[in-house]
């Protein structure tokens, strides 16, 4: 079969290789990929891949191959899932914990995009607690997490500011209920939470807009600037916050994977897809969502352009 793997070349991080099909687990069941979904932080990781990388977290298709432990849904069904590596293929063994079944109306390409940024969105706000009346703060807004995270939240009652690089990528954001802007000293505090995946300037300007006692919640560093903090302007400023480091990663997914098909099956979460296209479009996509290209998520089908 065919698998994409990286290849250390920031031009062209992955190319088709010709492999043996993967060899499911006991409690593994074998997915036919027909839709996967790429992430920034797997950009970040094919930049220098470690020997045994093989890229792919998020994808949809059909399980030809139900678990042998007799766990998950049988041959035939139409799964959304996200297997630990391995996505980037025409087949992936995929653990049942990490899977969840589609209805008829959310074809391959919506579900592929919604488990890593999906079940961060569901993670962070969980993280944050009740938003119902909350004033946010949310920068990185127009990528993947951040327009699950805008829906969420803002249906969930939040009075939410996303901070967007352009007009343009801020559309749909706006559409969602949210007030954008386009620079984080642009936001108007004070926030009771910020969410924040920037990183580099971004994040202690944020946490000067926030209010006594708030909640920082640092979850990415898409800039690659780290962060600097001077203890005493808190002290003029907004103190007692709180700084929460969040990553999103811990099995099993198969709970927020179905709360997510549940969600966009009642038109109450909508994956915002900003690239749909045939796999062999795969290198050329990843260059261009680590370069801001792209709004929402990218999509790449692996039986052709729609
Ligand atoms: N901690 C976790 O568990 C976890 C899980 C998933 C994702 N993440 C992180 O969360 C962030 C969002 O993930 P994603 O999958 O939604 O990524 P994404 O689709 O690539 O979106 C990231 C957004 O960040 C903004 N951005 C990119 N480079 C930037 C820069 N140099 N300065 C300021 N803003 C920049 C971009 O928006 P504009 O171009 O419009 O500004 C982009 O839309 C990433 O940092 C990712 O690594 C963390």
């Amino acid at each position: 079969m065919q698998r994409l793997i990286p290849t250390g070349e920031a031009a062209r991080p992955v190319a088709f290789a010709e492999v043996p099909q993967p060899v499911p687990e006991p409690g593994e069941a074998l997915i036919k990929v027909e839709a996967f979904a790429p992430n920034r932080g797997e950009t970040f990781l094919l930049e220098r891949p470690r020997p045994d990388l093989l890229p792919g977290k998020d994808i949809a298709g059909l399980v030809v191959q139900a678990a042998a432990d007799g766990s998950g849904p049988g041959i035939g069904a139409r799964v959304v899932g996200h297997p630990a590596q391995g996505g980037w293929a025409e087949y992936a063994a995929v653990p049942t914990h990490s899977l969840a079944v589609l209805p008829d109306s959310i074809d391959s390409a919506r579900a592929a995009a919604l488990p890593l940024a999906g079940i961060t969105a569901l993670r962070l706000l969980r993280t944050a607690g009740s938003l119902a009346g909350r004033r946010v703060l949310l920068t990185g807004a127009s990528g993947g997490v951040g327009h699950y995270v805008t829906e969420l939240a803002v249906g969930a009652g939040a009075d939410l500011t996303a901070v967007t690089a352009t007009p343009v990528r801020g559309e749909r954001l706006a559409e969602l209920g949210a007030n954008v802007v386009h620079e984080v000293a642009a936001a108007q505090g004070p926030f009771d939470v910020v969410l924040e995946s920037t990183g580099g300037p971004d994040l202690p300007l944020a946490l000067s807009k926030m209010r006594p006692g708030g909640l920082l919640v640092w979850f990415g560093q898409a800039s690659r600037i780290p962060v600097t903090l001077d203890f005493f302007q808190l002290l003029g400023g907004p103190e007692r916050v709180t700084i929460q480091h969040f990553h999103y990663a811990q099995a099993p997914y198969h709970a927020d994977l179905s709360a997510l098909v549940s969600l966009v099956e009642q038109r109450r979460l909508h994956p915002e897809i900003g690239r749909i296209t045939d796999w062999a479009q795969t290198a050329d996509t990843l260059v261009d969502l680590r370069e801001r290209r792209i709004r929402g998520k990218a999509v790449l089908l692996t039986g052709g352009a729609p």
